[in-house]
């Protein structure tokens, strides 16, 4: 990057120049939420990637978010500012090991969360998010066998919710992983009115301590509603800028991950995107997401299910 340069000036111009867009998850760093066209949960994320008219995407979150964008935008050029923000959750699902489970199981609706590769979409029949999963799972008759992956703390949400008994792939999220019940009413104790705000990625355990358990989005919405003042927040806490923006006389208190003194538990993954990248992604049109085209063509069914039903 130029020496003195005005990073936020050049992003705007080079945004305009190639009429590019920028998407944002609410997990990506204040400076990049700062600058993107639009931030949101994941579903919205894959919303606004199937009706932008921009050229090229640049999607401001992890690698299965570009290619799910990617997918539902083939002649568009999509990128991501760092190739490497992948995700624990997604590689805890192999396609060749998800596809022997399918296999082994026959007779199942296969339903699986958005946090997957492409090759997993493929062998999928319908995707959701942690915003619509209750909805997508109740569409289908009660007596219909499912297996859900690949998050097992999602999939037993939805199961104890809905009163389903999904089968589910043993997959899980490292970053919501790491919240634990003691901080949490650690936190408590220091404000005891405070709401408690689960993600559904948490341990049971932990979202059985929740006034709202919901994605991103939806806590979100719960804060902004809510005539509470604190607010214990157990996810990434990147959604603390949106939270904060939206209700600046509340008091968000993010909760630390379990093994650290870290104050804030953070996707190590999320956060390799970075201004001076998004710079570069822009300037030469690099790094791009690429999917095979027989996989993508296998995927894009399962996602535009999801969106017909939520929409
Ligand atoms: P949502 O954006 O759907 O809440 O998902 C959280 C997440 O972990 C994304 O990687
Ligand atoms: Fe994946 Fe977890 Fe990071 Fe979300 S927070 S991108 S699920 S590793």
């Amino acid at each position: 990057v130029e020496e003195g340069i005005d990073l936020k000036a050049e992003i705007s111009r080079l945004k305009k120049e190639k009429n590019a867009v920028v998407l944002g998850h609410y997990y990506q760093a204040d400076e990049i939420q700062e600058i993107a066209d639009f931030i949101g949960d994941s579903l919205a994320l894959a919303q606004w990637a199937a009706k932008t008219d921009a050229s090229i995407i640049v999607m401001c979150g992890v690698h299965f978010m570009g290619e799910t964008a990617k997918i539902l935008c083939p002649d568009k050029k999509v990128l991501i500012p760092d190739l490497n923000a992948g995700c624990s959750l997604a590689d805890s699902c192999p396609d060749d090991k998800f596809a022997r489970f399918i296999e082994e199981h026959p007779g199942h609706t296969v339903i699986s969360y958005v946090n997957t590769s492409a090759a997993v979409k493929a062998l999928t029949d319908v995707v959701v998010t942690s915003t619509n999963a209750k909805q997508i799972v109740e569409s289908f008759p009660e007596d219909q066998k499912i297996i859900f992956g690949p998050d097992k703390n999602l999939g037993n949400y939805i199961n104890s919710i809905t009163g389903r008994s999904m089968l589910l792939w043993d997959g899980a999220c490292h970053v919501h992983e790491k919240f634990s019940v003691e901080k949490i009413l650690q936190l408590k104790e220091q404000y005891p009115d405070a709401d408690v705000l689960v993600h559904p990625e948490c341990k049971g355990a932990v979202a059985k301590l929740a006034d709202k358990v919901a994605s991103t989005a939806g806590l979100l919405k719960h804060a902004m509603a809510s005539s509470k003042k604190d607010f214990i927040v157990a996810t990434e806490s990147g959604i603390l800028f949106e939270m904060r923006k939206k209700c600046p006389q509340k008091n968000f208190i993010p909760v630390p991950p379990e093994d650290s003194t870290c104050a804030c538990n953070e996707c190590n993954f999320m956060r390799l995107n970075t201004l001076k990248k998004l710079y570069n992604t822009l300037k030469y049109e690099w790094p791009e997401v690429v999917v095979d085209k027989d996989i993508a063509q296998k995927a894009v069914r399962p996602i535009r299910r999801m969106l017909e039903i939520s929409e």
